[in-house]
């Protein structure tokens, strides 16, 4: 079976596709699944652009979609057949966090999905979405879940509620389809005109170029009638997080989620403790967030943007099209 494998020092030129033996037979409690996508977060971009320190040979991609081809003994959750969708933590099923690191995760601490087949415990899988290609599914495990913990489970958002997302990446975007489908209204930014007037298609209420506008904070309040957001989902870190604390309503709530402008700056904390809002950081999330927001995507029709697909041997060209910073949305692979 085909297989990508990162090469020591890591970089997009170190990506080798390979023939493998495929894997053998489900033991009990497993499951042997076809991939048949994946979907390339900024994290999966650190681990094979050589930022991380990742064992040589490591099989990149947290993000896997496909189908189960057989079941071991003791498995009821699922039958051959079923389309599922892998989980970025496979062992956090339940119940508060249990990582702060990836050294479990798919793709970096351990072997990922950019391969043909796997077999695995049933349990790092969950049933994908119904009626989705699997390209669709596979944008799930990192981004789609995180855009939901950020809003569904960490922030309680009801009908009604505001939320700011920040540029048009694969989470963003998500946050943006969430937000709309349970009732919210939101403001999203980019650096782009172009890439605003399609935010503005997908259902935004209100767009700012945050490049051509740096106070886009006190925008965002101004747009409230001076309130703020309820919600931002914070994918820029130091060098956008005072401007969030501007835009966030006394008391709302901030989902740290990224760091694109770097690993730590200065945070304006007199503002943020003035203004009693709650600050959460946090990683993805668990499987059974993953299969809540699985059943809350079956009821809502929400199908996630895929802004272009790769064969799984054009990976490193994939890669080069999220460096461009061009994408709107996911960028998926097809294996
Ligand atoms: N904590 C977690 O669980 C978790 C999960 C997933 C991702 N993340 C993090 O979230 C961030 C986004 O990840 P992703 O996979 O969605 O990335 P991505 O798809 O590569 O998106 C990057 C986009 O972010 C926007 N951006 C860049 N700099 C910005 C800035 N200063 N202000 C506002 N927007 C900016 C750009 O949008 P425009 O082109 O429109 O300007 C860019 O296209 C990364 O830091 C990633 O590590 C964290």
């Amino acid at each position: 079976m085909q297989t990508v494998r990162l090469r020591r020092p890591g970089g997009l030129d170190h990506l080798d596709i390979i023939e493998e033996a495929p894997p053998g037979a489900p033991g009990p409690g497993e499951i042997r699944v076809r991939l048949h996508a994946s979907s390339l977060n900024f994290h999966d971009y650190l681990v094979v652009s050589g930022k991380s320190t990742i064992d040589d040979g490591r099989i990149p991609m947290s993000d896997g979609a496909g189908v189960v081809e057989a079941v071991g003994d003791g498995v009821t959750a699922f039958v051959p057949g079923d389309s599922v969708v892998s989980c970025f933590f496979p062992e956090w099923q339940d119940g508060a966090p249990l990582c702060a690191d990836f050294s479990a995760t798919p793709g970096d601490g351990i072997d990922g999905y950019a391969r043909e087949a796997v077999v695995t415990p049933a349990s790092w899988f969950t049933k994908a979405p119904r009626g989705w290609s699997h390209e669709e599914s596979a944008t799930l495990t990192t981004a789609g879940l995180t855009a939901w913990r950020a809003l569904v489970v960490d922030g309680g958002i009801q009908a009604g509620n505001s939320v700011l997302v920040l540029g048009t990446g694969g989470v963003s975007i998500f946050a943006l389809q969430l937000a709309k489908a349970m009732g919210a209204t939101v403001v999203a930014t980019s650096s782009s005109d172009e890439k605003l007037a399609r935010l503005t298609e997908l259902g935004a209420d209100y767009v700012i170029n945050y490049k051509t506008h740096e106070d886009w904070g006190r925008r965002v309040r101004d747009w409230t009638g001076g309130r703020g957001v309820d919600h931002v989902v914070e994918v820029g870190g130091p060098g956008t997080l005072a401007q969030s604390i501007k835009a966030t309503r006394i008391g709302g709530h901030i989902a740290l989620i990224g760091v694109l402008t770097g690993a730590s700056g200065e945070v304006p904390t007199a503002d943020l403790m003035r203004r009693q809002q709650r600050l959460q950081g946090l990683i993805v999330g668990s499987a059974q967030h993953q299969r809540d927001m699985v059943r809350a995507l079956d009821a809502t029709g929400l199908r996630p943007v895929i802004d272009r697909s790769f064969p799984l041997t054009d990976i490193s060209a994939a890669f080069r099209h999220q460096e461009s910073g061009k994408h709107f949305g996911k960028i998926t692979l097809t294996i």
